[in-house]
């Protein structure tokens, strides 16, 4: 019989090893996977549920609030709030940090997470995924801070995604690799189905919304338009283009078999860097391509080497396939000298 490797195991298993994962971060992981796996339900009932459609409500961004948005997002801070693991949350859909109420113990670690990603995909039944990332609380001081929460990706020491597709599946990295669980629906727990994901560093395949071209910069238009020439132009091959318009998609389809993604700045709100969040969608995605043998960088530096500044901030992104992710980012750094 061929072995079955549940998430519990390989977590037990990892901390054994070499103690990667102290206990409260394998419970943390633990519990934030059985959260997934709460959502994963929800959205697969969809209207059945009466999950669908919008709650009637703004985030902090100026988004309009899907009920399952809502859902997502209560359903990880229920789960996660009274295991003593975390010190606090912060999340896309809320606009403040969410501390550790005063009635459960105080962990060390600090969560989050963008709680439905890709959510303009519910209503049409296309895949959508919980983003999340985890740090540490490194100042004693008593209380938690925004502040807190201001710690360059390379400070993470978990991140991961639950995609929620065809089949429901978490990918994860603790540094030491990425590693794949496909939730087995009858038994109720997600089982390894692969671990070393790497990421060919060469790719014919690449993720923009080509929509937005005549906002793009120059060099940006520039790495397109030599992908588009194909075979005929300076790059000498056909490039395919796919775009599913939530990033957790786009990002498993890299990790699955290579690819470049690319959200970049555009002149539609020139004063923001960027759509995507650094905190919830950009370094726990560029942590896990990393780990892979990819490459993720904001066009001109890597993403994990940010310094943020503000819990919601925005970044231009590009990652994946780490030859393709090095020429868009020199396009980039050749037209700023
Ligand atoms: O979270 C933002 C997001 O939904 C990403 O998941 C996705 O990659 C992107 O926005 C899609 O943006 P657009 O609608 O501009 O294509
Ligand atoms: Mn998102």
């Amino acid at each position: 019989m061929t072995r079955r490797v549940s998430l519990t195991r390989y977590l037990v298993e990892q901390q054994r090893a070499d103690g990667r994962i102290p206990p409260q971060l394998r419970l943390l992981l633990e519990v934030v996977a059985r959260a997934c796996k709460r959502i994963s339900f929800a959205v697969n009932k969809g209207e059945l549920g009466e999950v669908m459609g919008s709650a009637g409500s703004e985030n902090v961004q100026g988004e309009v609030q899907k009920k399952l948005d809502i859902i997502a997002n209560e359903t990880l801070i229920e789960a996660n709030e009274w295991g003593g693991h975390l010190a606090a949350m912060a999340s896309e859909e809320m606009e403040g940090i969410y501390v550790v109420p005063n009635r459960y113990p105080q962990g060390e670690y600090l969560l989050m997470f963008d709680p439905l990603d890709g959510s303009s995909n519910i209503d049409i039944n296309m895949s959508i995924g919980t983003i999340f990332s985890v740090l540490k609380k490194h100042d004693a001081h008593p209380g938690v801070h925004d502040s807190d929460f201001f710690q360059p990706g390379n400070q993470q020491v978990a991140a991961g995604y639950c995609i929620y597709g065809p089949q429901t599946t978490l990918v994860l990295t603790v540094g030491d690799g990425v590693a794949m669980f496909t939730l087995d629906r009858e038994q109720g727990s997600f089982i390894l189905i692969e671990e070393n994901i790497k990421i060919p560093e060469d790719t014919k395949e690449f993720a923009i919304n080509m929509s937005n071209m005549r906002h793009w910069d120059e060099p940006m238009k520039r790495y397109i338009d030599e992908c588009l020439a194909g075979e005929d132009g300076p790059r000498g091959k056909n490039f395919n283009m796919r775009w599913v318009a939530a990033m957790v998609a786009d990002v498993h389809r890299i990790l699955c078999r290579g690819g470049v993604f690319m959200y970049p700045w555009d002149k539609r709100e020139p004063h923001k860097a960027g759509k995507l969040r650094l905190m919830y969608e950009a370094n726990p995605m560029s942590w896990l391509i990393e780990q892979a043998g990819g490459a993720s960088t904001n066009c001109r530096e890597r993403i994990m080497d940010i310094q943020p500044t503000e819990l919601h901030q925005r970044v231009a992104v590009v990652l994946g396939s780490k030859n393709e992710v090095e020429r868009v980012t020199r396009y980039h750094l050749e037209a700023d000298k």
